[in-house]
């Protein structure tokens, strides 16, 4: 008798689902929505109608790349917050349905928890590695940046995290202001490429402890580029792989030095990278060169389980199928909640 998860991601503005059978992915399938790139960021009532739209394609795809039937599923995990409401909706209902037509269990998932379980997910490969508990994970996304302490796969604690703009956001929002599309954080990683990490300098906030602030950041990066446009208006397409390549310096500075401090402070030696923003090639270089000079044992997702996908969700409730946590048809999703 199989265990076989199908899980579902509805929280933003990509519709995903993915079937893992017996801890090994069997496949997983992403929608991404393109109506927001005209309105420079996410519009929750489009979002939700597209996700409407995709739900039921994306789940058959998903069932049928898996070479399964839909009968053969043992339970079905969901995503119910945090996120946009109108975006959980659509993935908790279609969820409820399929349970109560299939009269199979049901798995609520904590979409950060499901991030940072984005590291178990196993396509049975040889070369495969998987922290070991308790790890530090820095999970930076469009919607939070923390440093969570993960002593299990349902128990972490956030040590630290942004008091204001996430890591991703103060990419989007000054890509918006270099006239970038959005979101604007893939395309800083590849003008960087080409430009000076240290042509510029922008603030780097002074917190104590494991938290983050990048507000600051942002504002000085508008306030620079106000100032040099006044005096030559082509500034910004004169130098836009450098402005990339500093700002993009400027934000792995900040997010590395805490987490340097934090695995010295707690000695744990596991370090994992986790989120949308783990994306960024040069967080990616920069977590590679850490475990280099530190020693530490460092894990890098893989580029399709950085940003918002269904086996991360299927996998964090293949861990509470094998638990037992189930939840019932009474549930509702959340806007807003911690890991
Ligand atoms: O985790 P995610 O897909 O969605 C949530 O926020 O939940 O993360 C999306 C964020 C966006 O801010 C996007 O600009 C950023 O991840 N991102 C990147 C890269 N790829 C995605 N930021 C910097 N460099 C990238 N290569």
């Amino acid at each position: 008798m199989h265990n076989t998860i199908l899980g579902i991601e509805s929280s933003c503005d990509d519709t995903s689902a993915a079937v893992i059978r017996d801890g090994i992915l069997l496949s997983n399938v992403t929608a991404s929505q393109s109506v927001h790139e005209a309105f420079g960021g996410v519009v929750p009532e489009l979002a939700s109608r597209a996700h409407q739209q995709n739900i039921i394609p994306v789940v058959s795809e998903a069932i049928r790349r898996a070479g399964i039937d839909k009968k053969e599923l043992s339970a079905v995990a969901f995503t119910r917050g945090p996120g946009l409401l109108g975006s959980l909706l659509v993935g908790v209902s279609f969820a409820k349905g399929l349970a109560q037509a299939l009269n199979i269990k049901m798995i609520e998932v904590n979409h950060l928890q499901a991030h940072v379980l984005a590291h178990f997910v196993s396509e049975g490969l040889r070369e495969e590695r998987h922290p070991k508990f308790p790890f530090l994970c820095l999970l930076v996304s469009g919607g939070n940046s923390q440093i969570l302490l993960v002593k299990n796969y349902n128990d972490m604690t956030i040590i630290g995290q942004t008091i204001d703009d996430a890591a991703g956001e103060a990419f989007d929002k000054c890509a918006k202001v270099m006239g970038l599309p959005y979101p604007g954080g893939p395309h800083i990683d590849k003008l960087a490429q080409q430009g000076d990490e240290l042509r510029f300098t922008f603030a780097k906030p002074q917190l104590k402890g494991y938290d983050y602030s990048f507000s600051g950041l942002k504002t000085s990066f508008l306030y620079f580029l106000r100032d040099e446009i006044a005096k030559n208006p082509d500034f910004i397409e004169e130098n836009k792989a450098d402005l990339c390549a500093s700002l993009q310096k400027t934000v792995i500075d900040i997010l590395m030095k805490k987490v340097r401090r934090a695995a010295e402070d707690y000695n744990i030696h596991h370090v994992a990278l986790a989120g949308g923003v783990s994306a960024n090639s040069g967080l990616r270089q920069a977590f590679t060169d850490y475990g280099l000079q530190s020693g530490k044992e460092i894990y890098i997702p893989k580029f399709s389980f950085t940003t918002d996908n269904a086996a991360m969700v299927a996998q964090a409730g293949y861990f509470k199928f094998l638990d037992g946590i189930f939840c019932d048809f009474n549930v509702a999703p959340y806007a807003r909640v911690s890991v």
